[in-house]
């Protein structure tokens, strides 16, 4: 497989005017401290789904009743079992640190009650081996993967004793890995696991009313989204606190939360669109970030949401205020955003109601594929990030996850992705340089990981897993070749910029084909 020269040069032309944020630049550019990575989570990746002594969690039982094509990540990429190999890969390829989840299910397979010894050692192998591979733990706790004997017993988020089980399962990662573990984060994409879970019910644990979700069974989309998440603040808050309290001195990690974070556009310049990003602002990310760092929630989520949002007592509004160390952000992408005060007159509101905008999304359908592919918006993550200097007073950041799907196994040359690797990371050169507080980026995905919302239809990876080989081999991509070559520049003097445009060429020659 070699590309043309022709094709060569007709990418590399295509490159320069797409790619103009910050045309030079490596890992050198970076302060020392800042660190690099690569994610997945637990069931995306693990695979060994019913083995020694893991029990189903929500996202196991989303799969098995039939979502998501019919596909289920019972192997995935069988990562429980190959994740040495796995690390080698991470260690070619130059990561600082790896970002996975702990499936909860695994270690205490009914959400509370005995720990499974299997469970404990295969997460003690695999941060044992991070360690002397000199790969830093970036460890979640709660990666949409609820045990689903606690949404059995109880009805999981939605109930407050949540918040007691939840910060006894931290405790136990806290205990066991903590000596090891730098950065923990409670919970993964709280907002939107919240909405697509508890108001429209696409999701796990699929909870809806009409008419705001299709086929919904149990559930309220008027209420639980807002109880959910005042469960997930108590529940962070909690963990955090106990970290604080009992482990952060002798184990000198972080502890964090996790949102999803478009960037939005006023759709047009007139005022009640200037008034409907903050509106939307407020409530996606405000939601949590107000809580934990004013303590509590926006105001104008009180006026349009009135007695459907719970309140915070004073004890609990003092332990949610300050819980954390940074913030995890997953940024993709941006859309517009317009004013829709029709919607506060509906008579039943949920979120989306609540929220009184409409969304137009910048996300196209490619022609040649299924796969909604990302409008490349790097300058949306440099908005986001500036956003987050003048409203919230520049929290620490990590960039949690990035990246831009293309479909299965559809091409080993995936350009697309280069470009938008190579876009979002000097974006955010340029966002560190006018002050913002991050302090990582991690890409998203490390494998061909069993999407949230596609299964095996389209994937992230850098590298490709090979489903029809019995063996699952890996496989790199050209970014998986892209990004090592930003990496491996640590250490070269200044002269050592990557110069994409000049160089892919030479790249993808020298070190892929
Ligand atoms: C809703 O239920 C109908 C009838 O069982 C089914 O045909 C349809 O696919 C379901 N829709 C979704 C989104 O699950
Ligand atoms: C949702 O809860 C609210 C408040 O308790 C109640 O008024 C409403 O009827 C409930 N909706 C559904 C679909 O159960
Ligand atoms: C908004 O205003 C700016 C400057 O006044 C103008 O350049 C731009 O075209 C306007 N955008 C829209 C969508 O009207
Ligand atoms: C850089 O930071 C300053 C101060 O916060 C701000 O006014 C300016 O808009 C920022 N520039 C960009 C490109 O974000
Ligand atoms: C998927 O990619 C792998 C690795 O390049 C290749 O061996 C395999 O034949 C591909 N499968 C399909 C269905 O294209
Ligand atoms: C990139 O290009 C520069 C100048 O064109 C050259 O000095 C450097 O060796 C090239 N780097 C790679 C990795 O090819």
């Amino acid at each position: 497989m070699r590309i043309s020269l022709s094709f060569s040069l007709f990418l590399l032309i295509n490159l320069a005017a797409v790619v103009s944020a910050a045309d030079r630049f490596s890992r050198d550019d970076f302060p020392p401290g800042f660190v690099f990575g690569s994610g997945t989570s637990a069931y995306q990746v693990e695979g060994a789904a019913d083995q020694e002594g893991r029990k189903p969690s929500i996202w196991d039982t989303l799969t098995h009743d039939g979502k998501m094509h019919g596909d289920n990540a019972d192997i995935a990429c069988d990562q429980y079992h190959k994740f040495k190999e796995d690390i080698q890969l991470m260690v070619e390829t130059g990561l600082e640190a790896y970002r996975f989840s702990v499936s909860w299910s695994r270690l205490i397979p009914n959400g509370r009650g005995l720990v499974n010894p299997k469970g404990l050692q295969y997460y003690n192998n695999l941060i044992n081996e991070l360690i002397s591979n000199g790969i830093q733990p970036h460890v979640t706790l709660h990666h949409s993967d609820l045990p689903q004997a606690l949404e059995d017993e109880y009805g999981g988020w939605i109930n407050r004793k949540i918040v007691y089980d939840f910060t006894t399962y931290a405790d136990v990662c806290f205990r066991m890995f903590g000596d090891k573990v730098s950065h923990w984060t409670t919970v993964n994409e709280a907002n939107v696991f919240v909405l697509e879970g508890y108001d429209t019910g696409f999701l796990q644990p699929q909870h809806c009313s009409s008419p705001f979700g299709v086929n919904c069974t149990r559930g309220n989309s008027s209420t639980e989204p807002y109880l959910a998440t005042h469960h997930i603040l108590l529940a962070h808050a909690s963990a955090a606190v106990l970290y604080k309290e009992k482990y952060q001195d002798k184990q000198h990690g972080f502890i964090g939360i996790n949102l999803f974070a478009y960037w939005l556009v006023p759709l047009t310049n007139t005022t009640e669109d200037a008034i409907a990003f903050q509106r939307a602002m407020d409530f996606l990310i405000g939601w949590y970030l107000d809580p934990l760092i004013y303590g509590d929630n926006p105001d104008v989520m009180k006026r349009n949401v009135g007695t459907r949002l719970p309140t915070f007592t004073n004890l609990e509004s003092n332990q949610v205020k300050g819980s954390f160390d940074f913030l995890g952000v997953n940024y993709y992408s941006t859309s517009y955003v317009k004013d829709d005060p029709s919607k506060l007159e509906m008579e039943v509101k949920d979120f989306i109601v609540d929220m009184a905008v409409d969304f137009k999304s910048m996300t196209i359908i490619q022609k040649d594929s299924s796969t909604s592919k990302f409008t490349l918006t790097p300058w949306g993550l440099q908005g986001l990030l500036e956003n987050f200097k003048q409203v919230y007073g520049n929290p620490p950041i990590y960039i949690h996850e990035n990246g831009q799907p293309t479909q299965h196994n559809s091409s080993m040359e995936d350009w697309p992705r280069v470009k938008y690797l190579y876009g979002h990371i000097g974006a955010l050169l340029h966002a560190l340089r006018n002050g913002s507080n991050t302090k990582g980026y991690f890409q998203w995905s490390f494998l061909d990981v069993f999407e949230m919302l596609d299964g095996f239809e389209s994937s992230f990876g850098l590298y490709c897993v090979d489903l029809d080989d019995p063996d699952l081999k890996r496989q790199p991509k050209l970014s998986a070749h892209w990004y090592k070559h930003f990496l491996k520049r640590k250490g070269v003097n200044s002269h050592g910029f990557i110069e994409l445009e000049k160089n892919l060429s030479v790249l993808s020659h020298a070190h892929f084909f």
